[in-house]
């Protein structure tokens, strides 16, 4: 079994998207800087130099893209990709592994498919950069900051009007606690005890996260996991038993926006609602084909698309691009939604990203 996994929405494509339209406003960003943490929904090259089956960065991946295939896993543009034009980048942030002689100012994506908040996700399938190393390289990316900026102080306030988010969680699922025959998780705790496991080690890393500076921060739950092509049970139909492990995680990561909140006044964290963002995009009858647009390999890397093999032309019309991941057209949908976040709609808590971006790091403290 792969990795990751995503979020996956089913939607009628096309009304939502013309509800959302609006055209990027490029060249002017919402904020001057975007470091990207996560797994392979927004990884776009971190793992193409490692020993590990999670890659990406062969045919038809990358298909829609116009540099072809580059570690992205999708036929296109992913989640990342999305948030950065919609905050108005003209470009997306670099993969860490490549950010030699690039402009780190503007931003990096450390996100590494496969990846877990605990160390161990994600092993069996080789290296990988789990989030606490993901955190090691934006400290060392912080110090380069500060030789390139001239001091301390600027940088701090310049890391401050930065946007960061996190979407990762649904590896340590996939990739850890459902494969018992690799890691003894699942006989040594209950599905709850995991969560509350899972929340108390992510509560450290974003509060590492914190003391490294940012103070824009949105953490993407987790989505239907279970109805996944490459998760489903054999009868085609999704597994209950997972979205409902699933959940238990994603009701202990609200509350813990909350305290982040409380306690380090002077951030602002948004918890991004995966599952009230596919529910609202979701046709009242889901008739819809779950099966992925590429073929998908069985033995290695099993789940990704087969290395070379001719896509479906019609990509716009499938959910799935892969076993684990939508294809571009539904991170675009569902990239809008959590960026605008229609307070109706309760996708995002307590405002979008949208509107995170546009915080002031003091506004808080002066209402406080
Ligand atoms: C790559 O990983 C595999 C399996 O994890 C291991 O057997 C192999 O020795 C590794 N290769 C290198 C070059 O590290
Ligand atoms: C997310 O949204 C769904 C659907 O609106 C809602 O039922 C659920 O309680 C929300 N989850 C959290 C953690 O707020
Ligand atoms: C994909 O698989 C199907 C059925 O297994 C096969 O008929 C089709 O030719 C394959 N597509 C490609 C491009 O090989």
């Amino acid at each position: 079994m792969t990795f990751v996994a995503k979020q996956w929405v089913f939607l009628p494509v096309v009304g939502v998207l013309s509800l959302f339209l609006q055209p990027f406003a490029l060249g002017n960003p919402q904020v001057p800087c975007y470091f990207i943490f996560g797994d392979s929904q927004d990884d776009n090259g971190n793992n193409n130099y490692l020993n590990t089956t999670a890659k990406a960065n062969y045919p038809p991946y990358g298909i829609d893209f116009p540099e072809g295939p580059t570690g992205r896993f999708t036929n296109g543009r992913n989640q990342a990709d999305f948030i950065a034009e919609l905050l108005g980048f003209e470009g997306y942030m670099p993969p860490f592994a490549n950010i030699k002689g690039q402009d780190i100012t503007k931003g990096v994506n450390y996100a590494s498919a496969a990846s877990g908040i605990l160390d161990q996700t994600g092993r069996q399938l080789g290296d990988i950069v789990s989030l606490n190393q993901q955190l090691q390289n934006h400290r060392r990316v912080t110090s380069q900051l500060v030789r390139l900026i001239g001091n301390e102080a600027a940088t701090k306030e310049y890391l401050a009007k930065c946007l960061y988010t996190f979407a990762i969680g649904s590896n340590d699922y996939i990739d850890s606690y459902l494969l018992p025959e690799y890691y003894p998780t699942s006989r040594l705790c209950t599905p709850r005890q995991f969560a509350r496991m899972l929340i108390k080690e992510y509560s450290q890393q974003l509060r590492k996260l914190y003391r490294l500076g940012a103070r824009k921060i949105a953490i993407f739950g987790l989505g239907f996991l279970g109805c996944v092509p490459g998760l489903l049970s054999i009868d085609g139909t999704c597994v209950d038993s997972l979205n409902s492990e699933v959940q238990l995680f994603n009701e202990e990561l609200k509350p813990l926006v909350d305290e982040l909140n409380t306690e380090l006044s002077s951030a602002h964290f948004i918890y991004v609602n995966v599952t009230a963002i596919t529910l609202s995009t979701m046709p009242a009858e889901i008739t819809i084909d779950k099966s992925p647009c590429c073929n998908v390999s069985t033995t290695v890397s099993a789940g990704q698309c087969i290395p070379g093999q001719i896509p479906c032309s019609n990509r716009n019309q499938y959910y799935f691009w892969d076993d684990f991941h939508p294809s571009e057209i539904v991170y675009e949908a569902s990239s809008r939604l959590a960026y605008s976040a229609l307070s109706s709609l309760l996708n995002a808590y307590p405002f979008g990203i949208g509107s995170l971006a546009d915080t002031d790091s003091r506004e808080k403290l002066e209402i406080q």
